[in-house]
C-alpha cells in the first residue's frame, strides 16, 4: 500500500569559527584537559562571537542543506527550528531564518525541547508531511548555548558548545515496505517531574532575565542511559528491526560514556556510532544534525542506510527517530 514518507533530501551544518580547547577552559575555571576528556569525551568546542546569532548559524546550515538537496528555498513550506537559545524571546528564530532564506510560503515556528529538540522537530515535521499539510520542510537545530552558561561553574561550562545543523525533508510516496526511504518511526516522550535536574534559572515570565544552565549531572546521566535505551528498544520492537540492521547510530552528543553504555546495552557495534562530541561538545538541539552532517561528509551515509537517532534533554524530554536515507 502506497504511503507518504518524509525523505531526507539534504543535510547541512554550520559552526562558529572560534575553537575553545579544554586547556583554554582550564585558564578560567578549576578544571583540566584530562578531567574533561575522561569524564565526558570532549576535547574542544566552537563558541560563537558576541554578534553571531542562533538564526545566522541556523540559516547557514539550512542553506547548505538546500543546496545539497537541489531544492530552491521558494519551494519550502515549513520551517521548524529547534532551539533553547533563540535570538529574541519572540518572534521565533525560525521566522528570522525564513526571511534570511527568502522563504514566504507556509509556516515557520520554533520548537523547544532542549537537547531533544531536533528529534521532536523531526517528529513534528514528519507528521505535517505525512498528513499532506506541507510538502517540503526545513528542520533545523541551532544553538548558542555559550550565552546561557555560567562561565564560573566548572561542572557545566566545560560541556557545551555552539553550532547548527539542518535537514530538508520532502513528502514522497513510497511503497509501504521495508525498502522505503524516509522517516520510518518517531517516538517522543516527556516527564515534567524531572524539570529541576536540568534547567535554566531564569526566563522572561519568571525572573525577566535569560538565566544560566543548571544541571545535576550525575542524576541526568543515570536517567539518560535508562530512558534512551528504553525508547530505542520500543522503536525496534514497533518497527521490527534488530540492532544488527542499523547502519548508523547518530545519538545526541552529551557524554561518551553515556553513548558507550547505550551501545553496549543494545548491542550496537562501536563502529556504527557517529561520535562528534570530541570536537563539538554538547550543542543541544544542534548535535544530531551536526553529527549527521559529519557522517554524510565522511561518506558514511549511503542511499538505503538505516539511521537511528536519539536524544535526551531537560524536562526531561527524550525520543528516537528511525529513518532510511
Ligand atoms: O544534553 C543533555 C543531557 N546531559 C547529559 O546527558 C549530561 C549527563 N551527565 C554527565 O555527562 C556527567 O555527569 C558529567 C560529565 C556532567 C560529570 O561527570 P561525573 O562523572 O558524573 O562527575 P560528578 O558530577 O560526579 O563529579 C565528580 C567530581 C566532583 O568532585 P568531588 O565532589 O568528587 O570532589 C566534581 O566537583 O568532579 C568534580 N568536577 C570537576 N573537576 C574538574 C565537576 N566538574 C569538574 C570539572 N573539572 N570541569
Amino acid at each position: 500500500m502506497a504511503v507518504l514518507r518524509s525523505v531526507i533530501r539534504g543535510v547541512g551544518a554550520h559552526l562558529p569559527k572560534r575553537i575553545v580547547t579544554n586547556d583554554d577552559l582550564a585558564k578560567i575555571v578549576d578544571t583540566s584537559d584530562a578531567w574533561i576528556r575522561e569524564r565526558s569525551g570532549i576535547v574542544r568546542r566552537h563558541i560563537s562571537d558576541e554578534k553571531e546569532l542562533t538564526s545566522e548559524l541556523g540559516a547557514a546550515a539550512a542553506k547548505q542543506a538546500l543546496i545539497r538537496a537541489g531544492i530552491d528555498p521558494v519551494d519550502i513550506d515549513l520551517i521548524v527550528c529547534a532551539t533553547s537559545t533563540p535570538d529574541r524571546t519572540f518572534p521565533a528564530t525560525a521566522v528570522r531564518i525564513q526571511s534570511m532564506l527568502g522563504v514566504t510560503k507556509g509556516a515557520a515556528f520554533d520548537l523547544q525541547a532542549v537537547c531533544s529538540g531536533f528529534v521532536f522537530a523531526l517528529a513534528t515535521a514528519d507528521n505535517f508531511l505525512k498528513a499532506g499539510q506541507s510538502k517540503r520542510a526545513l528542520v533545523i537545530g541551532a544553538e548558542t548555548f555559550s550565552r546561557i552558561l555560567d562561565w564560573s561553574d566548572r561542572s557545566t561550562c566545560v560541556l557545551f558548545g555552539d553550532g547548527a545543523g539542518a535537514v530538508v525533508l520532502e513528502a514522497q510516496p513510497q511503497r509501504g515496505g521495508r525498502e522505503d526511504r524516509g522517516i520510518i518511526s518517531t517516538l517522543i516522550r516527556s516527564d515534567g517531574r524531572f524539570e529541576d535536574l536540568l534547567y535554566v534559572d531564569g526566563g522572561p515570565g519568571s525572573t525577566k532575565t535569560v538565566g544560566h544552565l543548571r544541571m545535576n549531572g550525575r542524576e541526568v546521566f543515570r536517567h539518560a542511559v535508562q530512558k534512551i535505551s528504553g525508547v530505542i528498544e520500543e522503536t525496534l520492537v514497533e518497527t521490527g528491526y534488530t540492532p544488527e540492521e542499523i547502519d548508523l547510530f547518530i545519538p545526541h552528543q552529551a557524554n561518551k560514556r553515556i553513548l558507550d553504555g547505550i551501545a553496549k546495552k543494545l548491542g550496537v557495534a562501536p563502529e556504527k556510532i557517529v561520535m562528534t562530541l570530541d570536537k563539538h561538545g554538547n550543542t543541544s538541539a544542534a548535535s544530531i544534525p551536526l553529527a549527521l552532517n559529519d557522517a554524510f561528509e565522511a561518506h558514511r551515509v549511503k542511499e538505503g542506510s538505516l539511521i537511528l537517532m536519539e536524544a535526551m534533554g531537560g524536562g526531561f524530554t527524550w525520543g528516537a527517530v528511525l529513518a532510511r536515507w
